[in-house]
């Protein structure tokens, strides 16, 4: 068992195989794959890399580790820096948090969740939300966003962050993810896409968070996930974005495989490296990493924050690994290749002109302090507060808007403005009394929700509350508004209730990060109902009010049943995660400026049981493990699978208006059996190894003179300390004959003819109703056999239309839309048997279908 993880290329002190509780046999392991892919330039990234390798081949080997090591925790202004190049005026590039705005900026914007972004089902508002954000990034001075998010995908609906990212769906996430890559690298900033992968619960991810909570595990839980579900599943989205040319992704902290996402070669070198062509860096996720040599092996490329733990002043890489080149541990073209593949993604959002120096600071809003703020040195202007907000609020408005899902409406909305008096209810309706950044990382939840907690969070720069928009928008058209925010004022609430025309009931679910507990949710929600007894809130109003129209702001689906049906709650809204433009969102549509157009990125169940998957909430092993046996059969390919009815399904949503579909058509582009697999071999490793003079990597004599603090630095201390030695490498590591290219490989993104279009589907779709409005049309997949879903979204459009107004709307599949991953053949495969679109407004509503030929 040793041996084996070992050649996964990871290094575990405590090894499953000791612990009497669990026996070795059973254990899920991960193949070696070596030696790690370098990067060719391939695809759209050929002048980014020439320029990177006349850069790296300029530096020393202590200025290349510099740029692959962070500097330690808290060391400089952001959540993330590497060491600088003073000898060449470079300086720290700096990673910064979150995938809905700046974490811990100031004058920055707090946009809505990649959740709220998948609910409008829009392209190109998905882009336009990446670009504003990539703004707001680059204008701070950040040259890594630490988004999009796509592990979690969703394997759970209780999955704590599930909202940071977009859908339980990879086709749909995998819109999300292309589109904001593209948004936030056209703005200049690299994205960085996360957490790779199988990353789909908090609990456990980390030993240290398990232990916080009494269970004694040695190592992370272990994500088991098959091969052809790690292709059609999870992996999907990250091809998405490589194909995007996202210039970074970040390492997961849990394992696959029982190897750490940070140190697993197959999932590193194997899939995205080599298979996938990825032309950027692997960061690891903060802390995430857990050996040196075997991590660089497997294909790591950053080490993040670059301590072993926080503020330890050590580091796996860092002098570790100018030690580890002059050992003869680790080859130099692996640490060329990783100086290379930091400098591309530079090279490629061109960093190199005009980009600004980093003005903002993550450890303090103030404008003066340290600098170096763990080591407590160079005081100074660290925050320049420069306000890169621009005129975001607009689309921020606008996404929220749009991703409002219409769950229920009996035609109590839109409000006609008529209304004599309205009436608000609930905390999650109002302020909270904290204030909008009152909670660290956002970290509680006692007043309107508009983001989940912990790292994937933004500052607010103000949060427009219900209450307000909704009373601003009242008061302008004579209405009457009383509200009462205790959710446990029962006598008061059936007081207000009884007087008002329509009752707005505000409910919340929030879950968020594993290090932060909000009421006993250790990141992952502890269950699917709404918090602050919603359910009653809601049964309170209902009793006496006629018509009481409910607002969900949550991070994720939550159970409906003990009111959906009550004759009294006449309209639902989910309005998810809005960010800071919350209320004037809702206002627009509860008042019809704005048509409901979100769609459920996920399925609403009626019991938890019903979505089949279970989070791993307790363990009794040392390491825990999730064997992910339902494979593609997760969210609504496990409702169909088992026949089981959502109370609302995937892709559901309703409008003020309705529509109607007509002459489906499906013309043929291309042979869908003309794929080719990828054929050759790879360049071969040209590296020459010149004899390096360990004396010129030691501590410059000055050192004492301007160290700082802990930093990290990538210098050795003693020449004798330098021992040629024969490092337990896996098999292939120092390999550098040519490669094969894999069959499914050859581009970035996978081999190029699964991205041919084969099909174009053209449907016509008219607006039947008395409003303007936006459909979203959805097409679905069926094959027909039986070890497939049902069937699977395989593309979506939105589409426009004014009263009585028709357009057609053309879509196109694939050939990756319509093939399978062949676990034998090691690559996509056409199957046999008859393929049927379905065309319609939500995976259970299909208005027309036809045979695909
Ligand atoms: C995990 O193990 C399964 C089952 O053996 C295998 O199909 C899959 O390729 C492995 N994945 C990784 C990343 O090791
Ligand atoms: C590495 O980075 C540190 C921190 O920025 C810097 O002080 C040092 O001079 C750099 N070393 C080299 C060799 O460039
Ligand atoms: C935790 O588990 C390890 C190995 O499974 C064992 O050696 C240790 O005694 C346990 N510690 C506690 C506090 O139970
Ligand atoms: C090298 O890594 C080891 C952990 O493997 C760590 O204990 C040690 O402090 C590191 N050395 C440096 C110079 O960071
Ligand atoms: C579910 O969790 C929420 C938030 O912690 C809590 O308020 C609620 O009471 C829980 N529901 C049930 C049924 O236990
Ligand atoms: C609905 O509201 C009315 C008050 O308008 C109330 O009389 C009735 O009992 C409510 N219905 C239910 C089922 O609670
Ligand atoms: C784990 O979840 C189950 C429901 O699936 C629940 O009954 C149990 O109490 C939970 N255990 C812990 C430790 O939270
Ligand atoms: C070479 O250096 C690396 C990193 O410090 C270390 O892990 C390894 O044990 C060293 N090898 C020898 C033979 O000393």
């Amino acid at each position: 068992m040793v041996n084996i993880i070992l050649l996964a290329g990871l290094v575990a002190t405590t090894l499953a195989a000791d612990l009497p509780t669990q026996p070795s046999s059973a254990l899920a392991y991960s193949p070696p794959y070596y030696p790690s892919p370098r990067i060719d330039g391939g695809g759209d990234w050929k002048a980014a890399y020439q320029r990177a390798k006349a850069f790296v081949d300029q530096l020393t080997l202590t200025e290349k580790v510099n740029l692959t090591t962070g500097t330690g925790w808290q060391s400089d202004n952001c959540v993330g820096n590497v060491g600088t190049i003073p000898r060449l005026n470079f300086p720290s590039l700096c990673m910064q948090d979150s995938p809905l705005g700046i974490r811990f900026g100031t004058y920055s914007s707090a946009f809505p969740a990649g959740m709220n972004a998948a609910m409008t089902w829009d392209r190109e508002l998905m882009y336009l939300r990446g670009l504003a954000m990539g703004e707001e990034f680059k204008g701070k001075g950040v040259n890594m966003a630490l988004g999009p998010v796509a592990g979690p995908l969703g394997r759970h609906p209780e999955g704590g962050r599930n909202w940071e990212g977009f859908s339980a769906d990879p086709m749909l996430t995998g819109v999300g993810m292309f589109e904001t890559v593209k948004g936030m690298q056209d703005a200049g900033v690299i994205a960085t896409a996360k957490h790779y992968i199988g990353n789909e619960q908090e609990l456990f991810r980390q030993v240290g968070e398990g232990r916080q909570w009494g269970f004694n595990i040695t190592e992370s839980l272990s994500s088991n996930i098959d091969d052809r579900t790690m292709h059609e599943l999870y992996l999907w989205p990250f091809a998405d974005a490589v194909r995007a040319n996202v210039g970074a992704i970040m390492c997961s902290y849990q394992q696959v495989n029982n190897s750490y996402g940070c140190a697993n070669s197959k999932l590193l070198n194997g899939l995205l490296k080599d298979e996938l062509d990825f032309q950027g860096l692997v960061m690891s996720d903060w802390s995430a990493q857990h050996s040196g040599v075997a991590s660089a092996l497997a294909g790591l490329d950053m080490s993040m924050p670059g301590d072993v733990t926080f503020n330890s002043g050590d580091s796996y890489f860092g002098g570790n690994m100018t030690m580890a080149v002059l050992n003869g541990s680790l080859p130099i073209w692996r640490v060329d290749d990783m100086a290379t593949r930091i400098m591309s993604a530079y090279y490629f959002t061109h960093q190199d002109k005009n980009f600004p120096e980093t003005n903002m600071n993550s450890w303090t809003t103030d404008d003066y302090g340290y600098l170096r703020y763990y080591s407590k040195e160079h005081y100074g202007l660290v925050n320049k507060q420069v306000d890169v907000r621009g005129q975001h609020h607009k689309i921020i408005r606008e996404l929220s808007a749009k991703a409002n899902i219409l769950l229920k409406n009996s035609g109590v909305l839109p409000l006609t403005g008529k209304e004599k008096q309205i009436a608000l209810f609930g905390s999650d309706a109002g302020e909270t009394p904290y204030g909008p950044n009152g909670h660290p990382d956002r970290g509680g939840n006692d007043g309107t929700l508009a983001m989940g907690w912990g790292s994937g969070t933004a500052n607010f720069p103000y949060l427009v509350t219900p209450l307000e928009a909704i009373k601003a928008k009242a008061l302008q058209l004579g209405q009457v508004v009383q509200s009462v925010l205790d959710d446990y004022a029962y006598s008061q609430i059936k007081d207000t209730a009884r007087q008002a025309s329509v009752c707005l009931t505000f409910v919340s679910a929030d879950s968020g990060e594993g290090y932060i507990d909000v009421d006993g949710n250790r990141g992952d929600r502890k269950n699917l109902t709404l918090w602050h007894n919603g359910d009653d809130l809601i049964k309170t109003v209902a009793s006496t009010c006629k018509n009481t129209v409910v607002v969900i702001h949550s991070v994720g689906p939550v159970l409906l049943e003990e009111w959906i049906d009550h004759p009294n709650v006449t309209a639902v809204l989910f309005a998810g995660l809005p960010g800071q433009e919350s209320g004037n969102s809702l206002t627009d549509v509860l008042y019809g400026a704005v048509n409901p157009s979100g769609r459920l990125p996920f399925t609403i169940a009626k019991h938890r049981e019903d979505y089949g998957v279970k989070l791993t909430n307790s363990s009794t092993v040392a390491v825990p493990q999730q064997d992910f046996t339902e494979g593609l059969f997760i969210d609504y390919r496990h409702f169909d699978k088992n026949e089981i009815t959502p109370r609302y399904e995937f892709g559901y949503g309703l409008s003020y208006t309705t529509f109607k579909y007509s002459h489906l058509k499906i013309r043929r582009l291309a042979d869908p059996a003309g794929y080719k697999p990828a054929k050759g071999m790879q360049a071969k490793n040209d590296a020459v190894s010149k004899k390096l003079d360990p004396a010129d990597y030691l501590f410059p004599k000055d050192f004492s003179s301007w160290k700082v603090g802990n930093f990290i630095y990538p210098y050795i201390k003693s020449v004798s300390d330098v021992k040629q030695g024969s490092y337990p490498a896996p098999k292939g590591a120092y390999d550098t004959s040519a490669q094969p290219v894999p069959a499914a490989g050859g581009a970035p993104g996978g081999n190029p003819s699964l991205y041919e279009n084969v099909y174009e589907i053209s449907v016509v779709v008219t607006n039947t109703g008395k409003k303007a409005g936006e459909e979203v049309v959805q097409v679905y997949l069926e094959t027909g056999l039986a070890d497939d879903p049902k069937i699977v979204l395989r593309q979506f459009e939105k589409v426009m239309l004014r009263v009585g107004e028709s357009k057609t709307v053309k879509v196109k599949l694939n050939r990756r839309d319509l093939m399978r991953w062949s676990v034998v053949k090691q690559d996509w495969t056409c199957t046999e048997g008859k393929k049927v679109v379905h065309v319609g407004c939500s995976s259970r509503q299909f208005a027309l279908s036809a045979n695909l030929a």
